[in-house]
């Protein structure tokens, strides 16, 4: 707080508070700091009349001289809602993650996720109708997961650039289905693809993931997703200079139109455990002979780190980002404020798969409100700087937003 003119004048403190807390009250009571014993309490008559119970102090010897009393502003329905600093979730700030699978190839895939109920693995079709629901409440844009068949991983996960891939025929029917009036968003990395399950090339005798050579191949993907014909290409592989390669790619083929919303601060977090499920894409074990990292710290950011987000986001600026995004969500608002206030691009947050599991576990359990915790979850995202939202409740969120402006 920045001292007031009075405050200054008082040598710093407030003068306010000292009055309240000594001088004022100092005949009326014991002082002791800001607490008082107060002297007169109401008895059991006049409580009954006042509605408060016996002993309650008297407001005659407990009264505050404050000036201040920030609680006046909150006294009222109307006007708590007219002095909102921030502004009402829009179904049209949220984007929603859908997962695919093939059921030709794999028509045995379960369509449940274990760690995420209520979310499933669609076929194509399914996808289609469920975005076409999403549509109706006001949600218009989504980013799709494909769960590649196992058949079709290799170690370059070359099956991510195939035009006839589980993404891009998702795509194409999403387009075909919609057109503009869904945004479609993809996944750029090579981990559905490939078979150690990391989001780049792995070099089994050092055990790296390689960054250059890996580049290249999402150069391929990002330009084969925009040739099936999404909005965005998300790239969340957290490869150094994968924006700057990816718009090039994309611009020499003549997509200088499709966008590119950048995983900017993506953290090596175990809140991904649930999409992993989801996808069967969690990094592979290795062996004796083959060197695989098991986690993907060499890549995605540590979760201790914050100033190292602006080194991202400096990057992602400079290569052409046209949205910066944040992963997880909830335990990350404070790098969604520093990007919010250190870049004019619009900011993404993502509200991950585990957190959905966490949320809805806890629902489930009848713990919390599941309505209330995901609308303040999603008004807080807002809050810290966030102007869009991926998350698994978008659907569900958009319904409950629609009831609550019809009612
Ligand atoms: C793939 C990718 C992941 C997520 C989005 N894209 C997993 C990972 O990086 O391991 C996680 C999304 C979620 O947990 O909801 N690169």
């Amino acid at each position: 707080m920045r001292p007031s003119k009075a405050m200054r004048a008082n040598g710093g403190k407030c003068s306010r508070l000292q009055n309240n807390s000594c001088a004022a009250y100092a005949s009326r009571g014991q002082v002791s700091g800001r607490c008082r014993v107060v002297s007169d309490r109401v008895t059991e008559q006049q409580g009954a009349a006042l509605g408060v119970p016996a002993g309650t102090p008297a407001r005659s010897s407990c009264k505050q001289e404050l000036a201040d009393r920030p609680r006046r502003n909150r006294r009222s329905e109307v006007f708590r809602d007219a002095i909102r600093e921030t502004a009402p979730v829009k179904p049209a700030n949220l984007i929603y993650p859908l997962f695919v699978f093939d059921d030709v190839v794999e028509p045995d895939t379960e369509r449940e996720i274990a760690s995420m109920p209520g979310v499933r693995r669609h076929t194509v079709e399914e996808v289609v109708a469920e975005v076409g629901e999403a549509i109706a409440v006001g949600v218009k844009q989504c980013v799709v997961f494909p769960k590649t068949p196992d058949s079709l991983k290799t170690r370059l996960g070359e099956e991510c650039f195939n035009k006839q891939g589980l993404a891009q025929r998702t795509i194409r029917a999403l387009k075909e289905a919609y057109g503009d009036e869904v945004y479609v968003h993809t996944d750029v990395a090579l981990d559905p693809y490939n078979t150690d399950g990391h989001d780049g090339i792995v070099d089994d005798k050092i055990g790296r993931v390689l960054n250059d050579e890996t580049v290249e191949m999402l150069c391929k993907q990002a330009v084969s997703q925009a040739e099936a014909g999404c909005d965005c290409v998300a790239p969340s592989d957290m490869m150094d200079g994968r924006i700057g390669a990816i718009r090039q790619a994309l611009d020499e083929a003549g997509y200088e139109h499709v966008s590119i919303m950048s995983y900017c601060a993506k953290y090596a977090s175990a809140f991904y455990g649930p999409f992993r499920d989801a996808l069967d894409s969690a990094p592979s074990a290795g062996g004796a002979e083959r060197k695989v990292p098991k986690d993907k710290k060499t890549y995605q950011m540590d979760p201790g780190n914050f100033r190292e987000a602006l080194r991202e986001l400096e990057a992602d600026e400079a290569e052409g980002a046209d949205v910066v995004m944040v992963k997880p969500g909830m335990p990350y608002l404070d790098v969604i404020r520093l990007l919010r206030d250190n870049t004019a691009l619009p900011v993404a947050a993502y509200h991950v798969s585990g957190e959905y599991a966490m949320t809805k576990a806890a629902a489930m359990n009848g713990w919390v409100d599941e309505r209330a915790v995901v609308m303040e979850a999603l008004t807080c995202f807002k809050r810290s700087g966030a102007d869009l939202i991926l998350t698994y409740y978008a659907k569900q969120a958009a319904q409950w937003i629609k009831e609550d402006n019809e009612a």
